[in-house]
Order: C-alpha cells, then sequence, then structure tokens
C-alpha cells in the first residue's frame, strides 16, 4: 500500500497522467525473478510456458510449436499492458481455463512494475 501512494505521489510531481511511466522496472525484473522465471524465459526459448520475447502486441497463444490450451490459442486478442495487468493478478479472470500454473499477484504495484518489465522484452 505505501508503494502505491509513492507511485500516485511520482505521478502527480512530474504532472503525468499515465501511471505505467512512474513503474519502477527494477521491481519489475525482481517481480519476474520471483514469480514467473521458474516457468518463463525471457527469450523466444519455452520452458515450462512458452518464452515472453516480443510478448507486448503478439497474439495470445500464438508461439509457433508450444503446446497452449484450447483456451489460450482460442483467446482472440493480442497481449496489451492492460491486458497483462489484469492477466497477472488474475489469469483465469483474462482466459478461462488457461492451464497456467498459477494464481495471480496480489500486490497491483508489483503487477504495474511486472508490466513495464514484460514491454521491455523486445
Ligand atoms: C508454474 C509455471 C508458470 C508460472 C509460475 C507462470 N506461468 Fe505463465 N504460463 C505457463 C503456462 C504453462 C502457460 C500456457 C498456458 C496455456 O496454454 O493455457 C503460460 C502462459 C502465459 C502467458 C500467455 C503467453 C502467450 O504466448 O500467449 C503469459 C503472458 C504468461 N504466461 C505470463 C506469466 C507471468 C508474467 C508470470 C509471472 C507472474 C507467469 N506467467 C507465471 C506457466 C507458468
Amino acid at each position: 500500500m505505501a508503494r502505491i501512494l509513492i507511485n500516485t505521489a511520482a505521478v502527480v510531481a512530474i504532472g503525468c497522467a499515465s501511471p505505467a511511466l512512474a513503474a519502477d522496472l527494477a521491481t519489475g525484473a525482481k517481480v519476474f525473478r520471483t514469480n514467473c522465471a521458474v516457468c518463463h524465459s525471457t527469450g523466444t526459448n519455452a520452458v515450462v510456458g512458452p518464452g515472453l520475447h516480443g510478448l507486448v502486441g503478439r497474439k495470445a497463444g500464438s508461439v509457433p510449436g508450444f503446446s497452449y490450451s484450447a483456451a489460450m490459442k482460442s483467446a482472440g486478442f493480442a497481449w496489451t499492458a492492460e491486458q497483462l495487468a489484469k492477466y497477472v493478478t488474475n489469469p483465469q479472470a483474462v482466459v478461462k481455463g488457461n492451464r497456467m500454473p498459477f494464481s495471480g499477484l496480489q500486490n497491483r504495484s508489483q503487477a504495474v512494475d511486472l508490466v513495464a518489465y514484460l514491454e521491455t522484452l523486445r
């Protein structure tokens, strides 16, 4: 909660409307290492899950050769920062029936930082 307040203050201080600009990339990278790296590479190779290189803008369930669930393959959207922010906090709410074994981050501020980090994987 304290972090959310700090981020909000930073946004107000620099007079910027986009919370993404106040996100902390170092924290995002750490959140990734702690919660995602066991299953996802930041490159193109699959681990347990598909590689996340070039994730933002990519159609969901579209890495060639990765064996996605039917739910992910037919999700029918391309990943945006907004979709990812929802997905990392509640994967089943975004792609119902997907088989990613992760229940979601509880901390919204960490989710914002994580998504900012995911956007750098291009
Ligand atoms: C225990 C393993 C595991 C963990 C932990 C995990 N994932 Fe996944 N992830 C998967 C699997 C498996 C899939 C494929 C799901 C499917 O096909 O339904 C997936 C799919 C995804 C996708 C969709 C990719 C695409 O090509 O459309 C995204 C985005 C994603 N994960 C991000 C994350 C992030 C960010 C984290 C950390 C917060 C995370 N995952 C944590 C295993 C994991």
